[in-house]
């Protein structure tokens, strides 16, 4: 079965106390949302603990925005699945185009940490996208498959189905500039059939694939009524309760 999911990336944005303020916000609403959808929650490393202390008992889960792709070993300033786990921490996110481009990580690294979440028994969310002018110059397609070929290079196959994969256009990220739900579920299809090359089409077929890329409460339901689109990676409109409660919907 599809896992449906919906997540929120809460970047480096917030301090403890607008944490504080949107996790107990997001608590209290909990009873009104589609209890179809997993819930997923990405907050920095330094709130990871008062977040899963109040999502405790709640079906809110709480996942990582990072790691560093070794067991606990001398790597100042890096964060190990070892010490995630010790949260109880499952889900991690790998490729945002933020850590691409800013941090400068390749798919070579990508596969790296793809590879060894797997390895830790963790739930990796692989995330892929183009930039404007990859898109302006028709190359879409050849760049996703570059990302998803090379990310997923060696995965064994019986460690694929704990992945998860979020098509995420760079122009779509923070822009208010969401792909129309043509355009998303195109690579979505398009993602899927690359996974059947690479596995088995059971594997495809099972595999959670999310759209990111301003996704706000008046336009995920066009998204998620797509039939390749399972759901939403979310960014800015996860920030605020109101605002996530209203996508949870
Ligand atoms: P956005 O961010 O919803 O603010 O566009 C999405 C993301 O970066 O995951």
């Amino acid at each position: 079965m599809r896992k449906k999911i919906i997540a929120g990336n809460w970047k480096m944005n917030l301090g403890a106390l607008q944490v504080a303020q949107l996790t107990e916000g997001i608590k209290h609403g909990l009873e009104k949302t589609n209890p179809k959808y997993e819930i997923l929650v990405f907050p920095s490393f330094v709130h990871l603990h008062m977040t899963v202390e109040i999502f405790r008992e709640t079906r809110v889960k709480v996942g990582a925005q990072n790691f560093y792709p070794s067991k606990l070993a001398a790597y100042t300033g890096e964060i190990s699945c070892d010490q995630l786990k010790d949260f109880g921490i499952q889900y991690v996110l790998i490729g945002h185009s933020e850590r691409r481009q800013f941090l400068l990580e390749t798919n070579e690294f990508l596969n790296k940490k793809v590879l060894h979440a797997l390895s830790e028994h963790m739930l990796p969310m692989l995330c892929v996208g183009e930039t404007l002018e990859e898109r302006e110059a028709g190359k879409t397609f050849e760049v996703v498959k570059e990302q998803i070929h090379k990310g997923l290079k060696d995965v064994p196959l019986e460690e694929v189905s704990r992945l998860s994969i979020a098509y995420e256009p760079v122009w779509a990220i923070g822009t208010g500039k969401v792909a129309t739900p043509e355009q998303a579920e195109e690579v979505h299809a398009f993602i899927r059939q690359e996974i059947q090359s690479l596995f088995k089409p059971e594997i495809a077929e099972n595999m959670s694939i999310l759209y990111g890329g301003s996704v706000k409460p008046d336009n995920i339901a066009e998204l998620l009524a797509k039939p390749n689109i399972d759901g939403g990676l979310v960014g800015g409109a996860s920030q605020k309760a109101d605002s996530f409660l209203a996508l949870l919907k």
